[in-house]
């Protein structure tokens, strides 16, 4: 008999998402209970993952987790590390991987998809897949990576068991919907034990977590910069009583609050009276709390723009949904937020649950965590870059981090939780010397390294590149970083002042100068690092690295190539990048 899985109530669904989940949950189990009696042989299953900060590594922990319950034979492999010629033997593969960059895979996942998207990839017929594709559909090339890998494998004569499920930030609940749904495909051989509330444990995690943040209270937070320059934040947060642990190189998640005055500008600007609206957990507030803690307010997209079109009869943005074209999105959408939308494409909502029907939900924030939990017990450090601009003529400001640098108070309460990122860790060997590129606020999980190997009296050398703006003014963590230095923990400093003279000189440019030292340092066996701007410093770290290879390893550009993919395959060359 079909029965119901109790969804708790802390689980982010609708009360009929919960009915439904629930329902279609309990089937699974007693539809598996029933077959468990006749159950064959164990069904075997690989669980590829393709992951850069551990969204997607954690997921395919968690399936497999799931899998070990039932009948099945379940492999948990990192695409960095997977033996491609194992493809084409695969009989049920399920895929969860992320997207960066511009729509390009995960570092881990580069090499495995480059040969799969060529001529080399063999045919895969007898292969049974599935894809769940993390993205992000502020990015131009939403859940481009899984797409890819989606629909070569389907070209390559695989068989799709399951519809590939797009994840636009907020795994929980498409995660659940797809991982029952292939359960559900092979579950009839494959059973699982009725009494192991399987797909309850899935949703229900102990503790705090993304889904229930912990209300953590600020210690300290300063401006690391000096006057007249940018502003970076040193934000100290305590931890205690939330039974919260970290390592180094894990990162804290932060729920930010919009600003009041845009949200008050907003509804001030809107046709219609604000009331009540629901929130995404089900609640009623007000429209007012609904905007500053619940909806995302602070960028827009193509998905929203089209559900706005239809409501404004603007030509302006009809013209952009008709024509559909790449750039003419990200020129439109890049420096302009919902205020924007509101002031200068009035749009007819009925009422504030029409307007919130079309807003997403507002996402905590990432953070590099910048301290070792062995030299800050009970505390969580981090580094925050303060994003502040000024485009089509209104003064604006990134949404947590100026949370974090302006709208904090003596009785703010930020909900926080830990986002573990095993995909970069310091090495197992406290001997093996480590090289770190972290320009900006990159130098956070750097701090947290070096607090993190004094700590533990590790004999391996540290290298650092630093670099921001000003030697004067930007020197961030100045006063450590030369303490690290003279208490021999740092072994090396090379500093990148871009603007003190007037050629830029860049983290890069300080690499290729050390260049022979550098490769000496990797031939010793050293793991590099590098945090930071993703979309051009980490690019032109990686073709210094190149370069380096070649010059000081006297490779060729093939040679260098695949010495470069053998450093990340060993997870020695692995990035924060941002
Ligand atoms: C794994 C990871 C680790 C991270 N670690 C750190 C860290 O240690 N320190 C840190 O500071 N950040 C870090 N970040 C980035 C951080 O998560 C946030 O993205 C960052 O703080 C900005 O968030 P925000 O809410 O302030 O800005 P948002 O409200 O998200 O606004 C950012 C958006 O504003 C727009 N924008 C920004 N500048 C301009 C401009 N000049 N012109 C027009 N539009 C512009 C862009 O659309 C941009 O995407 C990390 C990110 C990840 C994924
Ligand atoms: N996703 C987001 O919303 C978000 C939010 C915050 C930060 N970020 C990114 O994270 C980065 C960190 O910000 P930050 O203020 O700490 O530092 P930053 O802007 O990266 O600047 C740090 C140093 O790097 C230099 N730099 C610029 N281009 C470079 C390149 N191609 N290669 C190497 N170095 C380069 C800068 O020089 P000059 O400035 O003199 O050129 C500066 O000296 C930002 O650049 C931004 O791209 C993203
Ligand atoms: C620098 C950066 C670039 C990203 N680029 C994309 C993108 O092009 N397309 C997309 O859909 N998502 C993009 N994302 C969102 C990630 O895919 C998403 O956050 C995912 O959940 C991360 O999973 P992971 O932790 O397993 O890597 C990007 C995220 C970051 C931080």
């Amino acid at each position: 008999m079909a029965s119901s899985i109790q969804i708790p109530d802390n689980a982010p669904f609708t009360p009929e998402q919960r009915q439904w989940l629930g329902e279609f949950l309990g089937n699974i189990l007693s539809q598996s209970s029933a077959a468990s009696h006749s159950a064959g042989p164990a069904v075997p299953v690989t669980v590829l993952f393709g992951s850069q900060t551990g969204t997607a590594e954690g997921l395919a922990k968690k399936l497999v987790k799931t899998l070990k319950k039932g009948n099945f034979e379940p492999t948990l492999q990192d695409m960095g590390a997977y033996d491609r010629e194992l493809l084409a033997k695969e009989k049920n593969l399920l895929i969860i991987t992320s997207t960066y960059g511009d729509g390009e895979p995960p570092d881990t996942a580069l090499e495995l998809h480059t040969w799969l998207m060529s001529d080399a990839a063999p045919r895969l017929e007898g292969v049974n897949f599935s894809v769940l594709s993390l993205g992000d559909s502020s990015y131009p090339d939403f859940c481009q990576c899984g797409t890819d890998f989606d629909l070569r494998l389907e070209a390559l004569g695989a068989n799709r068991i399951y519809p590939r499920v797009d994840v636009d930030v907020d795994a929980d609940q498409p995660y659940a919907e797809w991982s029952a749904g292939v359960i559900a495909v092979l579950a009839p051989t494959a059973s699982f034990s009725a009494s192991n509330k399987v797909a309850s444990d899935e949703i229900d995690e102990a503790g705090f977590s993304k889904k229930n943040p912990f209300p953590s209270s600020v210690l300290h937070n300063y401006n690391l910069n000096g006057p007249g320059s940018k502003q970076t934040h040193h934000i100290e947060i305590s931890l205690q009583g939330s039974e919260l642990d970290y390592e180094v190189g894990d990162a804290l998640g932060v729920y930010p609050e919009n600003p009041e005055g845009v949200v008050d500008e907003i509804i001030a600007a809107l046709p219609f009276k604000a009331g009540d609206v629901p929130t995404s957990t089900g609640e009623e507030v007000s429209l007012r709390e609904a905007l500053i803690r619940h909806y995302d307010i602070g960028t827009i997209n193509k998905a929203l723009i089209e559900k706005w079109q239809k409501r404004s009869g603007s030509p302006y943005l009809r013209s952009l949904v008709e024509a559909d074209d790449k750039k003419e999105w990200e020129n439109f959408c890049w420096g302009r937020d919902l205020i924007d939308l509101v002031i200068d494409y009035p749009a007819d909502f009925s009422d504030g649950e029409d307007f919130v029907s079309v807003l997403k939900k507002l996402q905590p924030r990432l953070y590099s965590i910048a301290s070792s939990p062995k030299a800050h017990p009970g505390e969580v450090h981090l580094c925050v870059g303060i994003v502040r601009y000024n485009s089509h003529g209104r003064n604006r400001g990134g949404i947590c981090s100026t949370y974090l640098s302006d709208r904090l108070n003596a009785n703010s309460k930020p909900g926080v939780f830990v986002h573990h990122n095993s995909a970069f860790r310091l090495p197992s060997d406290g001997n093996v010397p480590i090289i770190m590129v972290g320009p900006g606020t990159g130098i956070a999980p750097f701090r947290a390294f070096l607090e993190e190997r004094k700590a533990t009296g590790a004999k391996g050398k540290n290298w650092l590149f630093f670099g921001n703006p000003h030697e004067k003014t930007d020197f961030l963590y100045s006063d450590e970083l030369v303490a690290f230095q003279k208490d021999g923990t740092l072994s090396r400093m090379d500093l990148a002042w871009s603007r003190d003279q007037k050629e830029k000189i860049y983290v890069q440019n300080l690499m290729l100068k050390q260049g022979a030292e550098l490769w000496k340092w990797l031939q010793d066996g050293a793991a590099f690092y590098v945090c930071g701007d993703a979309s051009r410093m980490a690019k032109d770290v990686d073709a210094a690295l190149l370069g380096i290879a070649k010059e000081h390893g006297k490779l060729t550009e093939e040679a260098a190539a695949a010495y470069i993919t053998q450093l990340k395959k060993d997870k020695r060359y692995l990035r924060d990048v941002y």
